[in-house]
């Protein structure tokens, strides 16, 4: 794999600032931002109310940690815009997340967003290893989820060719690959895995393939399924995260020089780490739920946002600014099967492990009795596909989940092939407790 470690001289300046420099900068911020959320949002006004707070109250950053926090029903109960602090005729753009159940949660941007939205993507493109003049392949969904548009502006703010592709049509995304020859690709992993498969049907070698840098997020994805990628692609594999109520993507990400977890760009989103279940802040290094706090966004300021993804906040490196370790998963995503809490990104690491399984699985959930059963599906690979190498297979896994994890499982090595493909966020659990 080729070098790609920017010179220092192309960063952003704040991004290799002193910490004092950041938190200066941050202090300064965060009271523009919370009063901005009080005088014009009355969702907020109620809620700092309701706690007996008031911005003036915020004399350092630690200050913080009186303010109420918001929920995502918080959004669901303002919708469709009640959570807008701008008048309409300045609300550029609005994007919103599917929402599986219930209203969808819609959130929007000014001119100004866009362009910091752009300018923090941009930033991230760049960590990952992107340069002006690369081609980005874009292949996240375009439309109101944010991945594709978000993925899109700020790969043209550093001066990428853009390919639009979006998800789907799995066929084509080869053939432009091949003949468009594209240095950057920007994907969910899961659907990465879906376009590797068809470079094999294709009969090409994807290592073959002009790819450098992946820029995957959007959903938990694990070190082992770095190394699959990055193997099977001989391209650098790097995450990016975010989420559409704090921006979109590209609120932290890796750098490519350190792979070690991602950067926050704390010169827009301030994170806490919380324990979820009492709310405190815990001390960095700590794990448990990521909130932030939004800086510098003025058609939707966030305060306090409570993002349901575990993880811990870790010193910087490669940059000033803090890390998070990769996301461990989201607490809905949390299994607990007979007292044990399981995360799919566990289930994932384990089963990269044993030869001749392939990264497409999916975990379901079932009582039997007063029982939960846990079932992870996963395929084989076509090569390691004979009954002999299947039975080697499950014992090894449901082996490994049993030492590791600490419950048993059923495993079904299902043919190749044969386990839906997502063109984004993959479905990792089916749980069929509740139809009984
Ligand atoms: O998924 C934004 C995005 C698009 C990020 C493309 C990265 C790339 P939402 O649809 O609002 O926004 O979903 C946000 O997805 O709270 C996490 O649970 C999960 N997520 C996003 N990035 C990562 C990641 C976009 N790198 C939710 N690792 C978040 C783990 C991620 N989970």
């Amino acid at each position: 794999m080729l070098d790609l470690t920017p010179d220092r001289s192309q960063l952003d300046p704040i991004e290799i600032a002193s910490i004092d420099e950041i938190r200066g900068l941050q202090l300064q911020r965060l009271k523009a931002s919370l009063a901005h959320a009080y005088e014009n949002v009355p969702h907020y006004k109620k809620a700092f109310e309701a706690k007996g707070v008031h911005p003036d109250d915020l004399k350092t950053l630690s200050d913080l940690s009186k303010f109420p926090f918001t929920f995502k029903s918080d959004l669901r109960n303002n919708y469709p815009f009640g959570m807008f602090a701008v008048p309409q005729d300045k609300v550029a753009r609005v994007h919103a997340s599917s929402g599986t159940t219930g209203k969808p949660t819609v959130v929007g941007y000014t001119a100004n967003d866009i362009e910091t939205w752009a300018d923090v993507v941009a930033r991230s493109i760049r960590a990952s290893g992107g340069r002006p003049g690369m081609k980005a392949h874009i292949a996240y969904g375009y439309g109101l989820f944010t991945g594709g548009l978000g993925a899109h502006y700020g790969a043209e703010k550093l001066g990428c060719t853009v390919i639009p592709i979006s998800g789907g049509m799995t066929e084509r995304q080869v053939n432009l690959i091949t003949d468009f020859k594209p240095e950057i690709i920007m994907v969910t992993p899961s659907y990465s895995l879906a376009i590797l498969d068809a470079f094999r049907a294709q009969g090409i070698d994807p290592r073959d393939s002009s790819l450098q840098v992946g820029i995957f997020g959007a959903e938990p994805w694990t070190n082992a399924m770095r190394k699959e990628i990055e193997d099977a692609f001989d391209m650098h594999a790097v995450d990016i995260y975010g989420l559409s109520e704090v921006m979109g993507p590209g609120v932290a990400n890796e750098c490519v020089e350190t792979k070690d977890g991602l950067h926050i760009w704390e010169d827009h989103f301030y994170p806490e780490v919380i324990d979820p279940a009492t709310g405190d802040v815990l001390e960095d290094g700590e794990e448990g739920e990521l909130v932030f706090t939004s800086l510098t966004k003025e058609a939707m300021p966030v305060v306090r946002y409570r993002t349901r993804d575990l993880t811990r906040l870790l010193p910087g490196t490669a940059r000033t600014m803090r890390r998070m370790e990769k996301i461990t998963g989201r607490s809905d995503d949390m299994m607990i099967v007979r007292g044990v809490n399981v995360f799919p990104t566990q289930i994932e690491e384990l089963l990269l492990r044993c030869e001749g399984l392939s990264a497409h699985y999916y975990v379901e959930l079932s009582r039997e009795g007063r029982m939960d059963e846990m079932t992870v599906f996963v395929e084989a690979n076509p090569a390691h596909a004979d009954e002999v190498q299947r039975e080697a297979q499950r014992t090894m896994l449901g082996g490994l989940i049993k030492d590791m994890i600490g419950v048993s499982a059923r495993i079904v090595v299902a043919d190749p092939d044969s386990i839906e493909r997502s063109m984004g966020k993959a479905r990792r659990i089916i749980d069929k407790r509740g139809e009984l």
